[in-house]
C-alpha cells in the first residue's frame, strides 16, 4: 500500500508546491499499481475479499517493493465489481474472485499476459476490451470528477495532493479577493447539482452580501432519492475535493464554519469524511490561519437519520439545529437567514466538488463544457433495466439516447426501452419518443421531469407506468413530513386512487381527479417535496395515459404487472407434466403430478410468476394473461388431465 509522507502543518500557500514535490518524490511511478475500487457498492460485491487475496499473494511472492496496491472508492462501473485497473497500461479486469488474484499478478502484472475471461465483453457484440479507456461505458463519458476516484485512496491525503489537490485553495488565498472568487464561479455558469439548478455563484453572492456576524456553509449529502448514490460515491471516493470546495466557498462568502450533513446510512462516507477533515486540519487546510493566510475555517459532520424531507434545505437546517426536520416557509432564504438564523449557503456534494475544478482550470475553460445554460458535467446513477449500470459523468447537453445506448449498452434480454425516470421520486418518466432530448435543466423541465440530483432509472416494456406512479407516490406520502395539509393528505389521496386503478377498482373520472389533485398539491404545498410530488403522476399521464385507461376501462394491465389484473395459465397442450413449476410454486397452487398435465388453482395462486420463470423455454407452457380470463375448462378443472399415451415425461 502507498503510505503517507510525513508532512508538518503547511505554513504558506507557496509551501504547498514543495510538499507536493516531496510526496511525488517519495513514490516510485516505475512500479505497476493495481487499483481496487472498494466503495460501498464494491464491498457489497466482494471487493474486501479480493483486496485481502491480492495482499496475501503480494506477500507470498515477496513483491511488496515491486507492485503497489491502491484501494479507492467507486470507479463508476458498479455492475462489473469487484473490478481492478492495472496501471500504467490501464488494463481493466472485472468480476474478480479472490481466486483470480494470483493469476493476475503472475500472468498479467509480471508477464504481461492478458487473461481473457476477466475482460469486459460488450453485451451486444461480445467484443472484449482490454483497456479502461476503450470500454464504451467509459469512452463516451467526460469524467472530470469521477476519474480521480481511481487515482486516490480516500484515506490518504497525499493521494489527493499528488493529483493537484488543494492547489485551487492555495491559488485563491494567494491571488483572489473573495468577490473575485464569486465572480469566477458566476462566470463558469456552475449551477447547483442538488435539484433546482440555482446559480452557485449567485447564491454565494447573496450570502456574502447578507448581514450577519457569523456565516455558515453546508454540504447537503442527504441523498434520499431511491436509486441515487452519486453523492455517496464522491464522499467515499474523494472527500477532500468536497472539503476543498467548501473551504473556498467559506472564504468567498465570509463563513467561519461548515457542516457536512450526511445520512447515517452512509457509514463509509462518514468515516472517510471524518478522516479527511482530521488530515486537512493536520496539514493546515482547515482550522485557524489556513496556510498562514489569516483566514480561519473549520468543518463539522452532522449525521441525519435518513428522512427524504431532510434533504430540503430548511428542514436540513432544522435537523442540524437538533430540531425535528421539517421545512419552513421561504423567504427568508437560508442565504439570508439560515443556520441559527445566520446567513448560510447550502450546496450539494457534487456542486462543492466542482468548485476546485472551476478555480484551477478557470471559468472560461469550464463554461465551454455543456450547453448555453447548463454548464459542466453531471454525474448520474444509471440503474434499472439497462445492461451497464453504474455512475456516469457526462457533459450536460448529451442526449438520453447516448446515455442509455452508447454508455449503458441498451436494454437487457432484447426488451424494448419504455421510459427513463430522472430526478428521483419528484421527477418524471420520459418516453422513448424523447430519447433524443438533450439532458439539461431546461429540457428536462419542459419534458415534465427535472434534473434532480442525478438519479436515472431505465424502464423496459415490462414496466407498468401506473404501478410506477403508485410506487413513487407511496414513497412521497410516506416521506411527507405532514406539516402542510395539501402534501400530507394530497399525496395520500393520490396514492389511494392509483392503488384502486392498479387493483382494477378504478372509475371513470379518476384521471381527471388525479390531474386536478396534482395541480392543487403543486400550487399549495409548503416545500419542494409537495410541489414536485405530482410529477410522477403527471408525467406518466402525459405520456402513457392509454395505460391508465386500459386499467380503468378494460381492467387490464398492458405490461402485465398489476397483480389484481393478471393471471397465470398453463396451456394443457404444451404442458409436459415435468413437475418443475409444481415443485417451485411457493404456495402449492399447482395441481397435477408425474404424467399428469398441471393446472393452476387460481384461488390459491399469489401471482408471483415463479411458474412462468421456471417453465423450460422449450415448452413455454405457462402464459401470463391480463384483461382475459384463463380458459373456463381449466379454471373450473378439479380433475387433472391424463397425458396422452405414448408421450414421455420431460424430466426422464
Ligand atoms: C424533498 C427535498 C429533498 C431534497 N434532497 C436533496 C438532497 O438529498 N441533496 C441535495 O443536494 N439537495 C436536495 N434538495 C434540494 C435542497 O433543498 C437545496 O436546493 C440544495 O441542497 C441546494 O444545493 P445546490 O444549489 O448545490 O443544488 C432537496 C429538496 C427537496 C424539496
Amino acid at each position: 500500500m502507498i503510505a503517507e509522507a510525513k508532512i508538518d502543518r503547511i505554513q504558506a500557500p507557496k509551501d504547498l508546491e514543495e510538499v507536493r514535490a516531496k510526496i511525488l518524490k517519495s513514490r516510485s511511478s516505475k512500479i505497476p499499481c493495481i487499483v481496487i475500487p472498494s466503495g460501498t457498492c464494491g464491498q457489497a460485491s466482494g471487493s474486501s475479499e479480493v483486496i485481502e487475496a491480492f495482499q496475501k499473494v503480494i506477500k507470498k511472492h515477496l513483491l511488496q517493493d515491486k507492485i503497489a496496491l491502491r484501494i479507492t472508492g467507486c470507479g463508476g462501473f458498479c455492475q462489473s465489481e469487484p473490478n481492478i485497473v492495472i496501471y500504467p497500461e490501464e488494463i481493466y479486469y472485472q468480476k474478480l474472485s479472490p481466486d483470480d488474484a494470483e493469476e493476475v499478478i503472475l500472468e498479467t502484472v509480471l508477464r504481461g499476459r492478458i487473461i481473457d475471461r476477466l475482460l469486459y465483453a460488450d453485451p451486444n457484440t461480445g467484443e472484449r476490451f482490454t483497456h479502461l479507456g476503450k470500454i464504451p461505458f467509459f469512452k463516451k463519458q467526460q469524467r472530470l470528477l469521477l476519474a480521480n476516484n481511481l487515482q486516490i485512496n480516500p484515506t490518504n491525503i497525499d493521494d489527493y495532493l499528488a493529483t493537484n489537490g488543494y492547489s485551487a485553495l492555495s491559488k485563491i488565498l494567494q491571488e483572489k479577493a473573495p468577490d473575485k472568487v464569486i465572480e469566477e464561479i458566476k462566470q463558469s455558469g456552475l449551477r447547483g447539482r442538488g435539484g433546482a439548478g440555482f446559480s452557485t455563484g449567485g447564491k454565494w453572492e447573496l450570502c456574502r452580501k447578507a448581514r450577519g456576524e457569523i456565516k455558515y456553509v453546508i454540504c447537503n449529502a442527504d441523498e434520499g432519492d431511491p436509486g441515487a448514490y452519486m453523492d455517496r460515491s464522491l464522499l467515499e471516493g474523494n472527500p477532500h475535493s468536497v472539503i476543498e470546495g467548501m473551504i473556498i466557498g467559506g472564504y468567498a462568502i465570509g463563513a467561519c464554519e461548515g457542516f457536512i450533513y450526511v445520512r447515517d446510512e452512509y457509514p463509509l462516507a462518514v468515516r472517510h469524511c471524518r478522516l479527511a477533515i482530521e488530515k486537512a486540519r493536520e496539514y493546515g487546510f482547515l482550522g485557524n490561519d489556513i496556510l498562514g493566510s489569516g483566514f480561519s475555517f473549520d468543518i463539522r459532520i452532522s449525521i441525519g437519520a435518513g428522512a427524504f424531507v431532510c434533504g430540503e434545505e430548511t428542514a436540513l437546517i432544522a435537523s442540524i439545529q437538533g430540531e425535528r426536520g421539517t421545512p419552513r416557509q421561504r423567504p427568508p432564504f437560508p442565504a439570508e437567514r439560515g443556520l441559527w438564523d445566520m446567513p448560510t449557503d447550502i450546496n450539494n456534494v457534487e456542486t462543492w466538488a466542482n468548485v476546485p475544478l472551476v478555480i484551477s482550470k478557470g471559468a472560461s475553460w469550464y463554461s465551454r463544457i455543456g450547453t448555453e445554460r447548463s454548464k459542466g458535467t453531471k454525474v448520474f446513477s444509471l440503474v434499472g433495466k439497462i445492461n451497464n449500470t453504474g455512475l456516469v459523468e457526462v457533459p450536460l447537453g448529451i442526449t438520453l439516447r447516448e446515455i442509455v445506448y452508447d454508455i449503458g449498452a441498451g436494454i437487457p434480454n432484447g426488451k424494448r426501452f419504455k421510459a427513463v425516470q430522472t430526478g428521483g421520486p419528484s421527477g418524471g418518466c420520459i418516453p422513448a419518443s424523447l430519447l433524443d432530448l438533450p439532458v439539461d435543466y431546461e429540457s428536462l423541465k419542459e419534458a415534465g421531469s427535472i434534473m434532480g440530483s442525478g438519479g436515472m432509472i431505465v424502464m423496459d416494456e415490462d414496466t407498468c407506468m401506473v404501478d410506477i406512479a403508485r410506487y413513487y407516490t407511496a414513497f412521497l406520502n410516506d416521506e411527507s413530513c405532514g406539516k402542510c395539509l395539501s402534501c400530507r393528505k394530497g399525496t395520500q389521496k393520490m396514492h389511494e386512487i392509483l392503488t384502486d386503478i392498479s387493483e382494477g377498482k378504478g372509475n371513470e373520472g379518476d384521471i381527471e381527479l388525479l390531474k386536478e389533485l396534482a395541480l392543487v398539491i403543486k400550487e399549495t404545498s409548503l416545500c419542494g417535496l409537495g410541489q414536485t410530488a405530482p410529477n410522477p403522476v403527471l408525467s406518466t399521464l402525459r405520456y402513457f395515459q392509454s395505460e391508465y385507461e386500459a386499467h380503468i376501462k378494460d381492467k387490464r394491465c398492458p405490461a402485465g404487472v398489476c397483480k389484481a389484473l393478471i393471471s397465470y395459465y398453463i396451456e394443457p397442450d404444451k404442458c409436459q407434466a415435468c413437475l418443475i413449476c409444481l415443485r417451485d410454486c411457493p404456495v402449492e397452487a399447482i395441481i397435477g403430478g408425474k404424467g399428469l398435465v398441471h393446472i393452476i388453482d387460481q384461488d390459491k395462486c399469489i401471482k408471483c410468476g415463479a411458474c412462468l420463470e421456471v417453465c423450460p423455454t422449450r415448452f413455454s407452457a405457462v402464459t401470463k394473461l391480463s384483461g382475459l380470463k384463463a380458459p373456463e375448462t381449466v379454471l373450473q378443472g378439479t380433475k387433472v388431465i391424463k397425458k396422452r399415451s405414448g408421450e414421455t415425461d420431460a424430466n426422464t
